[in-house]
């Protein structure tokens, strides 16, 4: 698994497709910085930039850094350290060339040939498609027929896909099919940058790192688990993207998932990237196909957040007057397993909420009756264990104690840990773990093309059954609220309720 980060990974070029782009500048290339504080930056490393735009290697190089030197005082990091810049800046080529002409290959190829000899990079390259996934299939086919992807005269090539990975299973499929025409599943590294998260991470340390959770952690002791990813900003000027999106796309089938694989997964027999990921992919067969009648989708009106009067949804830059793309979706979602069976989960997402939170809540069952005088069982308060993974990275359990004094009275009280009150943190952006693995060559955090399949197929009939009904009451949540009323009824209709957003 990812870490410890004892070793530097072995000396490479990295490939950056889309190298003038806002990912390489705003998480590439501050998580390579990132990576030389740490000292697990490869010994020798070649940077090379693939991008159509009119630049030169100095002036790519001179405005990444002007870029991370503005971040780093933004942040408060200081300046930059010329001793962990230099050996990412030593050899940085910009290549000029359009990513669906056969040229730019030809010319990258004698590239890479001549680095390699220069720099002796022992024919290892990682290749980073930062680029809009129209481009993810064209990339790969042409760098599979430019043989840039053969590992066969020693050396790795890998491949970074960014998201989105498809847009329904048919795309998925079909992008997978174009990978996997001149790569092995083993050279490709599909992002999901919320596996680079450390708390993310560590639900696999709570659960099986500790005699004492997983015991517990089935359908005898748990009630439900709610999971939610709140933001409180809109689509910030993305209304392009966002119209051809929407919040199911956009972040179930990826992100919620990955935190129901974590939360849900079998214990793996090892934590080698083969036997975690085997595990994940075993529990997405288990979960049961949404219906309509599972899923609440929502759009925010105009409204307060954090005391501003922000606007509706159809009134953001290109988004049309009468669209019906959802910025909200929630879900009940059945994961038909013996560990799991009539334990509901809940997923909820959404823009332009009351805060910006992301949580898995675990609701343990109720005492089964209650002891104590005058308590009714069902005024006890049920124990919650609470996995925040934004923005407090922390881990809560609430359960019930006798408020001090002669009467037996009960209150919910919590005990919290925080993770920055006991490790420190380096600065950090979230794609550092998620390179390094990359570099490594552990696909742990990675998902496997079965996986991404399976979880688009979930969604599937709710996309099909959404393209031909329109939504009836759009917009139906006002911005800074917790979303819309049908949401609550979703889970009123089984007895609960959804947990504060705060
Ligand atoms: N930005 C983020 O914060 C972020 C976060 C998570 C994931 N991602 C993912 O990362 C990927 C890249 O996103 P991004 O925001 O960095 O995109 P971007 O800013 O559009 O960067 C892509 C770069 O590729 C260039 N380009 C476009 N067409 C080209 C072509 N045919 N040949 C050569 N160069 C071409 C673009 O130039 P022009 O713009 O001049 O055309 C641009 O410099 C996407 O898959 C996105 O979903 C982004």
């Amino acid at each position: 698994m990812s870490a410890p980060h004892k070793e530097p990974p072995p000396s490479c070029a990295i490939v950056i497709f889309g190298a003038n782009g806002d990912l390489t500048k705003r998480l590439i290339i501050p998580a390579l910085y990132n990576l030389a504080r740490a000292g697990n930056l490869p010994e020798q490393l070649a940077l090379i930039g693939v991008d159509h735009n009119d630049r030169t290697s100095a002036q790519w190089q001179g405005a990444l850094r002007d870029f991370l030197a503005q971040s780093l005082a933004k942040g408060g990091g200081g300046a930059i350290d010329d001793k962990l810049w230099n050996p990412i800046a030593e050899d940085m080529t910009f290549l000029k060339g359009d990513f669906e002409k056969d040229e730019t290959y030809k010319q990258l190829g004698d590239l890479l040939a001549d680095l390699d000899k220069k720099r002796n990079l022992g024919g290892n390259v990682l290749f980073y498609m930062a680029v809009a996934d129209r481009f993810f299939g064209p990339i790969a086919g042409k760098l599979g027929e430019a043989g840039l992807v053969r590992q066969d005269q020693g050396g790795f090539r890998r491949l970074i896909v960014e998201k989105p990975f498809g847009h329904d299973l048919e795309s998925a499929k079909a992008l997978n099919a174009c990978l996997l025409k001149y790569l092995k599943e083993e050279q490709i590294y599909r992002i999901d940058h919320f596996l680079g998260k450390e708390t993310v991470q560590n639900i696999m340390a709570l659960r099986f790192a500790n005699g004492l959770f997983e015991p517990i952690w089935n359908r005898d002791r748990i009630d439900h688990v709610q999971i939610t990813v709140a933001e409180n900003i809109g689509i910030e000027g993305r209304g392009n993207f966002y119209e051809k999106t929407g919040a199911l796309r956009d972040m179930v089938p990826n992100h919620l998932f990955q935190l129901v694989a974590m939360t849900a997964m079998e214990p793996p027999v090892s934590f080698d990237a083969e036997d975690i990921r085997a595990k994940k992919a075993e529990m997405f067969k288990a979960v049961h196909a949404l219906t309509l009648g599972d899923v609440v989708r929502g759009q925010y009106d105009s409204g307060v957040v954090a005391g501003q009067q922000v606007a509706a949804y159809r009134k953001e830059e290109n988004v049309a007057p009468d669209s019906n793309i959802e910025t909200f979706v929630a879900m009940r979602v059945l994961i038909e397993n013996w560990r799991w069976a009539g334990v509901p989960f809940y997923l909820r997402t959404g823009k332009r909420l009351a805060a910006r939170s992301t949580e898995i809540a675990i609701r343990f069952k109720r005492a089964p009756y209650a002891l104590f005088r005058e308590t009714p069982v069902e005024e006890l308060d049920a124990d919650w264990l609470i996995l925040r993974v934004q923005p407090d990275e922390s881990i809560r359990l609430r359960f019930n104690a006798k408020r001090p004094g002669p009467a037996m009275a009960l209150e919910s009280v919590a005990m919290e840990f925080k993770y920055k009150d006991w490790f420190h943190q380096a600065p950090a952006v979230g794609y550092e773990t998620l390179i390094y693995d990359c570099l490594i060559g552990d696909a742990t955090l990675f998902q496997r093309a079965d996986q991404v399949e399976a979880a688009w197929g979930v969604v599937e009939p709710v996309l099909k059954g959404w393209a031909n009904t329109s939504p009836r009451h759009f917009p139906n949540y006002n911005a800074g609220s917790e979303g819309p009323s049908a949401a609550n009824d979703l889970l009123a209709r089984d007895g609960r309720s959804w947990r504060t957003i705060k």
